[in-house]
C-alpha cells in the first residue's frame, strides 16, 4: 500500500513538472516571436523614414526616441499608423516629410511594431495588443 502512495505522488510530481516545464517553454517562444515579429515590421515599413536607431532625419522623418508620440496615450499612436500624420510638431520641431496610412497592415503587426518601438532605442512603455488597434480601426 504504501508502496502505491510513494509511486503515485512521484507520478503527480513528475507530471506537473513536465506540464510546468512545457508552459514555461511556450510563453518564451511565444515572447521571442513577438518581438521579433515586430522587428520585422519595423524594418520593412517603418525603418527607411525613422531609421534602424530610432533616430529619424533631421528635418524630414521625427525620431522615435523618448517623445510623448511613442511614450504617451496608446489611442494617439495607433491613430498615427493607422492614419498618417502631417503638419505636427515633434519635441517642438517640424518635419517636411509626411507619415503614410499604414492600414494595410494588420492588427497584429500593427500591435507588435507598436510594441516593439514602445521598447526599444531606450523607450520603456506598455504593450499594445491587437484588440487596442481593432477597436481603433472599428472607430475610423
Ligand atoms: C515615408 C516616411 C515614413 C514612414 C515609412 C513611416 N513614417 Fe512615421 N512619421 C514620418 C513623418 C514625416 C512623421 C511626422 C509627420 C508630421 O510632421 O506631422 C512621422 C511620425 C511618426 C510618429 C509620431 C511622431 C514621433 O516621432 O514619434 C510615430 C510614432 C511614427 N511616425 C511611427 C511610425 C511607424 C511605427 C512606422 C512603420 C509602421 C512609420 N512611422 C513609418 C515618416 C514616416
Amino acid at each position: 500500500m504504501f508502496k502505491y502512495i510513494v509511486t503515485g505522488l512521484l507520478l503527480v510530481g513528475m507530471l506537473g513538472s513536465a506540464v510546468s516545464a512545457r508552459y514555461g517553454q511556450k510563453n518564451t517562444i511565444h515572447k521571442a516571436i513577438q518581438a521579433d515579429s515586430g522587428q520585422l515590421v519595423y524594418e520593412n515599413y517603418c525603418l527607411a523614414c525613422h531609421q534602424e536607431d530610432g533616430s529619424g532625419v533631421p528635418n524630414l522623418n521625427p525620431p522615435l526616441i523618448q517623445n510623448e508620440w511613442v511614450l504617451g496615450d496608446s489611442v494617439r499612436l495607433i491613430k498615427v499608423v493607422l492614419n498618417g500624420l502631417k503638419g505636427v510638431e515633434v519635441a517642438g520641431e517640424s518635419y517636411s516629410n509626411e507619415m503614410p496610412s499604414h492600414d494595410f497592415l494588420s492588427d497584429k503587426d500593427i500591435a507588435n511594431v507598436l510594441t516593439y518601438i514602445r521598447k526599444s532605442f531606450g523607450n520603456k512603455a506598455s504593450v499594445i495588443t491587437p484588440a487596442m488597434v481593432k477597436m481603433q480601426r472599428a472607430k475610423k
